[in-house]
């Protein structure tokens, strides 16, 4: 018997950050937005714990324990006296270290599987909490839709969202590392005031409403100087989208996926096709946004 879980990538419409905490990590107000690009996970009881990956980023992905998918199994047979005898099987669609969540999305449809297969009769708090512990991203790659993190961006609240937003992710050669970019961000804002990150409330009324102009005018992320900064050609592919017709355009998290907001599917497709024409990006993708969380399929 195999349980196989659906899970979504992320876009962040709001990344604001604080300064950094005495733990090394940083307060955030960071507003989540499922999008609808998506790997699948599935569980298999085997002799020993094992992952492999399929698709054509997976040679990036690691497959020891270093894996999140790994670790989550690890985690919630840990608690329940299990052994995580399991082959772990990640069919990767999601951009492999490009400010995605896809390692968070693989460690939340993991843990997603494994408690169905082993029918360990968590509760949803239980697995929430699993979660944060793997990663600050993983509790939303868990429960979808759209929503606000604070904390270090584990601590969510639900935001309903009014419409649907149609998106193009540009996907850029090679991965940027989250604690480099953030490293980054410190030096860039060391000696300055940093102020106690918030949520935009024009951002969650534009969510609210499903407002595609409005939603463009709040998009922001304060870890782009920092991903601009270790990748100054992105502003290339950020300028190649904007001037294709997108609404808005922005780093994708610790990027260096570039996202881009379009004002329909048709213009959705159109800056796709300019984008993967302009040579600024390896590939381009059109996706919709909200999307479900971790989904037994
Ligand atoms: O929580 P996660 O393991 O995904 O975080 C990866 C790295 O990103 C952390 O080690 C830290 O360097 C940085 N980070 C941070 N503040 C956050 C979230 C992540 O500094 N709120």
């Amino acid at each position: 018997m195999s349980v196989t879980v659906r899970v979504p990538a992320k876009v962040n419409v709001q990344l604001a950050v604080g300064a950094p905490r005495p733990d090394g990590f940083h307060d955030l107000a960071n507003v989540f937005l499922a999008v609808g690009l998506y790997d699948e996970v599935t569980v298999t009881p085997a002799d020993a714990l094992t992952v492999t990956c399929s698709g054509p980023d997976a040679a990036q992905v690691p497959l020891d324990t270093g894996n999140l998918a790994a670790r989550a199994a690890i985690a919630l047979a840990e608690r329940h006296g299990i052994t995580p005898d399991v082959h772990i099987h990640i069919s990767k669609d999601i951009p492999v270290a490009g400010g995605m969540a896809g390692g968070s999305a693989d460690a939340a449809a993991a843990l997603v599987a494994c408690d169905a297969l082993w029918a360990t009769g968590a509760t949803r708090d239980e697995l929430l909490a699993i979660c944060a512990e793997l990663g600050s991203d993983v509790p939303f790659s868990l429960v979808g839709g759209a929503a606000l993190g604070i904390g270090r961006g584990e601590q969510l609240t639900a935001i309903d969202v009014g419409g649907t937003f149609h998106w193009v992710f540009a996907v850029a050669d090679g991965g940027l590392s989250t604690p480099a970019v953030y490293g980054e961000f410190d030096r860039l804002t060391a000696g300055t005031d940093v102020p106690a990150p918030e949520a935009s409330p024009a951002l969650l009324d534009a969510l609210h409403t499903g407002s595609t102009d409005v939603l463009a005018k709040a998009l922001s992320n304060d870890l782009q100087p920092a991903a601009l900064s270790l990748r100054p050609s992105l502003a290339d592919t950020l300028a190649a989208g904007t001037g294709a017709g997108a609404l808005a355009a922005l780093v994708s998290g610790s990027g260096p996926t570039t996202a881009f907001l379009a004002a329909d599917a048709e213009a959705a497709r159109r800056i796709a096709d300019t984008l993967r024409a302009s040579g600024t990006c390896r590939t381009a993708r059109v996706a919709v946004s909200p999307a479900p969380g971790a989904t037994i399929v």
